[in-house]
C-alpha cells in the first residue's frame, strides 16, 4: 500500500492505474476507522481494481461548538487496517494541502441540505458537499462507497452527483453494529460505560418503529411516540430529532407507505448520535 500525503503525488499513481485499465474504487472517511468503514474498504476491494482510502478531518463540515478539535485521529492505525481490508492507496492530506490560503468556493446542495441534520448542524452539508466534490475530483474514481448509517449525508451525496453529472457511481452500505446493536461510530469513544449502555436504546427504539410499522401502524405521530417511549423519557437519552422521511428527499410523510427511513438523533452524554433504519412499508393499513 502506498501512503500520499499531498495532492501532487496522487495523480500520478492514479493516472497509471488509470492507464492499466483499472477501475478505481475510493472510500472517504475522517479516520479513527472501525468494521463500518472496513466493510465499504472491503467492497471497494471486491469490486474495483485499485482502491483508494481518505483520511481527512474535515474541518469546514464541524460547527464552532463541535468536537472537530477532540475528534479521535491515529493515522498508523488507520494507515493499518485499510492495508488490510484492501487499500492500495491510502491518501492522508493536511489541512493546506486541501483548503490552501484563499480557498473560497462552497458547494450547497439545495432542500435537502438544510432538514434535518442540516437544521441540527448549519453548514455541515455544504462542508459534506464541497469536501466530497474536492476528493472525487482529486481521485477521480468509477465508484465511491458511503454508509446507509448517514443517510443523509448518502442521500446529499448522490443528489449532488445527480444534480451536477459526476461521472463515479456512489454504492452505499448497510450499517455494521456492535453486538447489541449499536451503530459502529467513531464517536462512540467518547462515551463513558454508563452512556454506552443507554445508547444501546437508540437502536432498539428503531427495531421498535420497524415492529409497529410491521404490525400495521401507519401514523406517523404514533411511530415516533413509540421510539420516544423506547428511548425513555427520562432516561438520560436526549432526543434531537425522531422522523419518518422519504429515503431521497427527506421530506417528512404524512402516511407512512413505500420504502421509508426512520431517523434518530439524540444527545447520550455530551456525546451526538444518529441512526436509521429503512423500512418497506406494508399495503394492509389497519
Ligand atoms: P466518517 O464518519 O469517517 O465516515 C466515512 C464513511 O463510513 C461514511 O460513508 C459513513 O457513512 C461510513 N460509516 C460510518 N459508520 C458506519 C457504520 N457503522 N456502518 C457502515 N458505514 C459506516 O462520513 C464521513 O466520515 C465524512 O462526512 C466524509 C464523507 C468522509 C466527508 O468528510
Amino acid at each position: 500500500m502506498m501512503s500520499v500525503r499531498q495532492v501532487g503525488d496522487l495523480r500520478p499513481t492514479l493516472v497509471r492505474a488509470r492507464g492499466d485499465g483499472k477501475s478505481i474504487g475510493f472510500v472517504p472517511t475522517m479516520g479513527a476507522l472501525h468494521e463500518g468503514h472496513l466493510s465499504l474498504i472491503r467492497e471497494a476491494r471486491r469490486r474495483d481494481d485499485f482502491v483508494v482510502v481518505s483520511v481527512y478531518v474535515n474541518p469546514t463540515q464541524f460547527g464552532a461548538s463541535e468536537d472537530l478539535a477532540r475528534y479521535p485521529r491515529d493515522i498508523e492505525r488507520d494507515a493499518e487496517l485499510a492495508r488490510s481490508a484492501g487499500c492500495d492507496l491510502f491518501f492522508c492530506p493536511r489541512d493546506e494541502e486541501i483548503y490552501p490560503a484563499g480557498f473560497s468556493t462552497n458547494v450547497e446542495v439545495g432542500g435537502l441540505s438544510a432538514l434535518l441534520e442540516g437544521a441540527s448542524r448549519p453548514g455541515h452539508f455544504a462542508g459534506v458537499a464541497t469536501i466530497v466534490l474536492k476528493l472525487l475530483n482529486l481521485v477521480g474514481p468509477s465508484r465511491a462507497y458511503f454508509g446507509e448509517k448517514d443517510a443523509q449525508q448518502l442521500a446529499v451525496v448522490r443528489k449532488m452527483v445527480r444534480d451536477l453529472d459526476l461521472p463515479v457511481e456512489i454504492v452505499s452500505m448497510p450499517t455494521v453494529r456492535e453486538s447489541d446493536g449499536l451503530a459502529m461510530s467513531s464517536r462512540n469513544a467518547y462515551l463513558s460505560e454508563p452512556e454506552r449502555a443507554l445508547a444501546r436504546r437508540i437502536p432498539e427504539a428503531l427495531e421498535a418503529a420497524r415492529a409497529e410499522i410491521a404490525g400495521g401502524e401507519r401514523s406517523p405521530v404514533v411511530v415516533r411516540e413509540v421510539v420516544a417511549a423506547a428511548l425513555g423519557r427520562e432516561s438520560g437519552v436526549r432526543v434531537e430529532y425522531i422522523a419518518t422521511v422519504d429515503p431521497e428527499t427527506f421530506a417528512l410523510l404524512p402516511s407512512l407507505r413505500g420504502e421509508i427511513l426512520v431517523l434518530i438523533a439524540a444527545r447520550v452524554g455530551a456525546t451526538r448520535l444518529i441512526d436509521n433504519v429503512r423500512v418497506r412499508v406494508g399495503e394492509a393499513a389497519r
